[in-house]
């Protein structure tokens, strides 16, 4: 018994998890101005949602802005990962600002179909997350004809012009469990519902919860490395509670309660696609300050994906 309560703690790591290729090229496209222009460069909202990444880069010279507005005019301004409306756009313009977008081909390809669906005459249900970056740029495309839904309840309320022509969106970094049944509500309510062609929810999304659901039963608590305003990184926290085991999502080691580990002998280890592998390692590190830890990776895919930067800032 005495070696059983002195076991080794178990770590059970989730992969694949933290950067995906979409935050990967919009930090490369930060780190290039600053290397081609210097200090300071503006970014348009935080180029993604990680405190620690933007800290980083704020001490390096970015200059991280809520609006248009606030970029002195005339100078280059970024476009987040998430991507923004066409409004973002023309202010930008009438600004004379210098635009080097930074949006995740993922996103830029959900604005496509958005302004498709639009064009046909059909409503666009979105469904997403109320107040995201993601969801105010996508329903820009389309004010007029888009609207958003964010549950089951949402559809049952949810009127439109004409049922026959009615298709849906989805944020890139939903559940995919609570997408798929708001999807079924819709196609419930509008059997002629058209959708994407291939699925909107990213695949980094989902390999990052597959990767959770793959360790999140054997785990006594999870640990979510992430930020909190992080949408794909909250996802991974619900989807274990959902199952009933407790979660946490943190932004580093420090901010781990001790006592969430008490009487945990596995915990599940994973990092939301805007999370920095390196905090990861600082947790595995902590973890292992507190007694014996076995780490023992679980991957059930590989990641090859890469996105290349945009030409204006790999052309000299
Ligand atoms: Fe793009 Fe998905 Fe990452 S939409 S930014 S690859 S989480």
């Amino acid at each position: 018994a005495a070696t059983a309560a002195f076991g080794a703690r178990r770590v059970l790591l989730a992969s694949p998890r933290s950067f995906c290729a979409g935050v990967e090229r919009a930090i490369e496209v930060v780190e290039r101005l600053l290397e081609k222009n210097g200090p300071p460069v503006y970014v348009r909202k935080q180029i993604v949602h990680n405190t620690h990444v933007v800290r980083q880069l704020e001490q390096r010279g970015a200059v991280f802005v809520e609006d248009v507005e606030d970029v002195p005019e005339g100078v280059t301004v970024v476009f987040s990962a998430h991507g923004v409306s066409p409004a973002v756009r023309e202010a930008a313009t009438a600004r004379g600002l210098d635009v080097v977008d930074a949006t995740c081909p993922l996103v830029t390809k959900v604005h496509a179909e958005a302004r498709r669906f639009a064009q046909r005459g059909d409503t666009v249900v979105f469904i997403g997350h109320a107040g995201h970056e993601e969801t105010e740029g996508t329903l820009g495309e389309a004010p007029d004809r888009m609207v958003l839904v964010q549950d089951a309840a949402d559809v049952a309320t949810l009127e439109v012009a004409d049922p026959r022509r009615v298709s849906y969106l989805t944020q890139t970094t939903l559940a995919v469990d609570e997408a798929e049944a708001v999807v079924d509500a819709l196609r419930a309510k509008f059997p002629a519902l058209r959708g994407p062609r291939s699925e909107d929810i990213c695949y980094a999304t989902t390999n990052r919860q597959d990767a959770l659901r793959a360790v999140v039963e054997e785990s006594d608590v999870v640990l979510v490395v992430g930020s909190d305003n992080s949408s794909n990184s909250r996802r991974l926290a619900e989807l274990a509670r959902r199952g009933g085991t407790p979660a946490h999502l943190v932004d580093d080691a420090a901010q781990i309660a001790w006592t969430w580990l008490a009487g945990a002998s596995t915990v599940g280890l994973t990092a939301g696609a805007s999370a920095p592998s390196a905090l990861v390692e600082e947790v595995v590190a902590a973890l292992s300050g507190l007694g014996p830890v076995e780490v023992e990776e679980r991957r059930v895919t590989s990641e090859d994906i890469r996105f290349a930067p945009p030409r204006k800032v790999v052309a000299p």
